[in-house]
């Protein structure tokens, strides 16, 4: 089939190279020239393990090329997928469709009569309506279909998410669209992937609901972790405890700094804003979206406490800035509250992070940037972890002590055991695993 990919950022690129791999003719188009031009030489504009070779490996087979003309590359497609950015419109937090209704009207007078218009980008229910109206107003004559097909990719994941998803949720009434989105994901139905159809609208309300509901469950642990400090209690005996319920799982009930990333903090609100718009809040996810938004400065706090209350003067390494491992994304991460709360309190703040210290730069101009956890931990009074990498996991616990001027280590992501750390000669602090807890 003949694929064209509007937006060639994240879900955009994943998905299109993702396509291509499974034997489809695919072309990303972006805006971006100097993106376009590095695509051409196999330089990927985001951090996503693999994303690379699989890039190369289906340019090099001749299935998935890269344009910034858009009219030619959705000629004789059987479908064009709209994967253009939906930022948090300034002000309200309502999304900013601006992108997608932009790239509905450029398509329109360009395709050919039967395409299928998908739109990946999230976007607040009744949007497949508009872009509609928008196609039809511009091409009055063309038939056509606009279907939603949300994406519940993970960044760091993205791939295997992509190829081995638990869901394929497809929403349109129109049944020679349905056959176009069969053909499209075909060898994933041969894979027996469950592949949804469901109307359009509730289709784009499943991406919101996932997101929410998943936000929803890590601000819930986030304050199950506070009442355990408080109560002397395990959060990760608790979460172990709760989650092996099969009604409840036991994924996404790992405490920590707060969610963040490009996803969950814009998606929640948006979903509150329509919500509202249609007088029927969602309390719960309002709850779940000012809990998220206090808990990062709070933990920012934690650090300080965990120096006796004034870090004035005081040298503090963190380590890991990116939202989540495996990506060089910075956005909404937790550790841009956390270092405004210390700089605030007057600390000095170096880091450490493998991917993110480029990006990182960029938002935190006022921290030192280090080649490594070790260089970040010199002469330090505390080191906070903030970003569970792998790296991270095997450090050599004597030479970060050795490193150091204090001893205080702050884990925001409960990766090291409480008695080795302790056994190290650190003052641990750990999230949700409370001090008067005797078996952490
Ligand atoms: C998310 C959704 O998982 C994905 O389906 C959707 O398409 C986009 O948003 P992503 O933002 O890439 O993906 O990251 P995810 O792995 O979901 O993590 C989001 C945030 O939640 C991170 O900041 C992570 O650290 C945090 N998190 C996740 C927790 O704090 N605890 C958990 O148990 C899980």
């Amino acid at each position: 089939m003949k694929i064209a990919m509007i937006g060639s950022g994240y879900v955009g690129l994943v998905s299109g190279a993702c396509f291509a791999d499974f034997g489809h003719q695919v072309v990303c188009v972006d805006k971006d020239s100097s993106k376009i031009e590095r695509l051409n030489a196999n330089i990927m504009p985001i951090y996503e393990p693999g994303l690379d070779a699989l890039v190369k490996t289906n340019v090099d087979a001749g299935r998935l090329a890269f344009s910034t003309d858009l009219a030619s590359s959705v000629k004789g497609c059987d479908a064009v997928f709209i994967a253009v950015g939906t930022p948090s419109r300034r002000g309200d937090g309502h999304a900013d469709l601006s992108y997608v209704y932009a790239a509905a009207k450029e398509l329109a007078g360009a395709i050919d009569p039967k395409t299928v218009v998908v739109t990946k980008s999230t976007v607040p229910v009744g949007t497949g309506d508009e872009v509609e109206r928008i196609i039809r107003e511009a091409n009055p004559g063309v038939e056509f279909a606009v279907v939603s097909n949300p994406e519940f990719l993970r960044e760091g994941a993205a791939i295997g998410d992509f190829k081995r998803p638990d869901r394929i949720v497809v929403g349109s009434n129109v049944e020679w669209a349905r056959d176009v989105m069969r053909g499209v994901y075909r060898p994933l139905f041969l894979n027996e992937s469950p592949i949804l159809f469901t109307s359009r609208r509730s289709s784009e309300l499943i991406k919101y609901a996932a997101n929410a509901f998943l936000a929803t469950k890590i601000t819930f642990i986030n304050e199950m972790a506070d009442l355990c400090e408080k109560l002397g209690a395990n959060v990760q005996d608790v979460s172990r405890g709760i989650g092996l319920d099969n009604r409840i799982g036991a994924k996404f009930l790992h405490a920590g700094p707060g969610y963040g990333g490009s996803c969950f903090p814009k998606d929640t609100l948006a979903l509150l804003k329509t919500a509202q718009d249609n007088d029927t809040p969602v309390r719960i996810v309002e709850a779940v979206v000012q809990a998220n938004d206090l808990r990062k400065r709070a933990m920012g706090r934690k650090i300080v406490n965990a120096l006796g209350g004034d870090v004035r003067g005081m040298k503090i390494g963190l380590l890991g800035l990116t939202f989540k491992p495996n990506t060089d994304d910075m956005r909404d991460a937790p550790s841009i509250a956390i270092v405004q709360t210390l700089l605030d309190a007057g600390a000095v703040v170096h880091a450490h992070d493998p991917e993110g210290m480029e990006e990182a730069a960029k938002v935190m101009p006022d921290v030192v940037m280090c080649q490594s956890p070790y260089a970040a931990a010199q002469n330090a009074d505390a080191v906070a972890l903030v970003t569970e990498w792998d790296a991270y996991r095997a450090l050599d616990m004597g030479k970060l002590h050795a490193a150091m001027k204090g001893n205080v280590l702050v884990d925001l992501r409960n990766i090291y055991r409480p008695a080795e750390a302790e056994a190290a000669g650190f003052t641990y602090v750990s999230v949700g695993r409370g001090p008067l807890s005797p078996e952490v």
